[in-house]
């Protein structure tokens, strides 16, 4: 699919939300990551992100509204866990899936009976949806399975020729996707995917407002120490994602990655990018490794990870050694995607 895409400036946001508006395929940026937006009323127009992105037609989309007043336009049922999670984490980086109201295009929910509903936080984005006036669903700007576009530059290259138009802001805030919850009744708030929302936040919420005993789980694990139950999955995270065309591989201990670096050295020489905190290790130093980068905290790694990876290809890595934080605060989500990112399932 070619088309001619036209680029807005930022203070141009009224433009941008009159496209997607009359059923045009809209670039945004949020705070996670920039998504790609169609109107969540319009059939067609939702039908054409599937085609801009070649997403599976059973992966469904998270619909973005302006502000919490508009979310019965969206959700058929809103329970007060649902309305609490939303009324104290956003806007901001979180998606809570509720029953869809079927005004929704069908396209959006993908033969499911619900829909994730998200606030984003960034400025232009909601000067945006607002000006839109209509729900906008929106999955992140990249071609399916590839990292997602944190920066204008990022999304432009990624959809220029496949949507109408992008609308340029600033680099994403967070640089990893939202935290996605759903929450089953009374009885549980399930986790489907990790983002900068973590779960020590939504149990501050939970205890705060009278849901003290409600258990988060993760994985159908308690991240708490509970017991595990069945765990239901956000559809899309059963497909390989995140990916680049290096072979990602991914370090815990000082000797993981000493066999790591073993291994590119025998491989005759292949060029292979190092990903880490701190300070650079003296067996990368020594072994020429074509490309460092160092994070100077959790938040920094999470910010940069997408174009990083994107980096390593552009500088002909075949391999990016990464280390693997631990599983806490933003460490949960960012430990989610390198792990997906070097193809683990599940
Ligand atoms: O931060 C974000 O959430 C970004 C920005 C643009 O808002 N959007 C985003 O969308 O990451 P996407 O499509 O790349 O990821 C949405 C994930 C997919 O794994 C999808 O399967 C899951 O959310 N999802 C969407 N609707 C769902 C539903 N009703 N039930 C379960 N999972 C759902
Ligand atoms: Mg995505």
């Amino acid at each position: 699919m070619h088309q001619i895409t036209r680029v807005f400036e930022p203070e141009q946001f009224s433009d941008a939300a009159r496209v997607v508006r009359d059923g045009g395929l809209v670039v945004f940026p949020t705070e996670t990551v920039y998504g790609i937006g169609a109107n969540a009323l319009d059939e067609s127009a939702v039908s054409g992100i599937f085609r801009a992105k070649g997403r599976p037609q059973d992966n469904p989309l998270i619909v973005h509204i302006a502000s919490i007043q508009a979310l019965p336009r969206v959700a058929r049922e809103i329970s007060e866990l649902s309305a609490c999670l939303m009324r104290h984490l956003s806007p901001g980086a979180l998606t809570v899936i509720f029953p869809r109201n079927l005004s929704l295009a069908s396209a959006v929910s993908a033969g499911l009976d619900t829909v994730g509903v998200r606030i984003p936080a960034s400025p232009l984005a909601r000067s945006f949806l607002t000006s839109a006036a209509v729900p906008v669903a929106a999955p992140s700007a990249n071609q399916s399975g590839r990292p997602s576009p944190t920066s204008f530059a990022m999304a432009y290259a990624e959809m220029n020729g496949r949507v109408d138009a992008v609308l340029k802001g600033p680099d994403s805030e967070l640089g990893l996707e939202s935290t996605i919850v759903w929450p089953d009744g009374d009885n549980c708030v399930h986790i489907l995917r990790p983002g900068a929302i973590s779960p020590t936040m939504l149990r501050n919420v939970l205890d705060a407002h009278g849901f003290k005993s409600v258990p988060i789980r993760w994985k159908g694990q308690g991240v708490e120490g509970e017991q595990s139950l069945a765990a239901p999955a956000a559809p899309g995270t059963r497909y390989r994602h995140y990916s680049p065309l290096a072979t990602v591989l991914l370090f815990e201990s000082d000797a993981d990655l000493l066999a790591l670096v073993s291994d590119a050295r025998a491989d005759g020489g292949t060029a292979y990018a190092f990903f880490g905190i701190g300070s650079v290790p003296e067996i990368v130093a020594d072994s020429g490794c074509s490309m460092v980068r160092l994070f100077s905290t959790l938040e920094a790694y999470a910010h940069d990870l997408y174009r990083c990876l994107l980096e390593a290809d552009a500088a002909g890595c075949s391999r990016i050694l990464a280390w693997l934080p631990p599983a806490e605060g933003i460490g949960l989500a960012l430990s989610d995607r390198l792990r997906r990112a070097a193809g683990y399932q599940g």
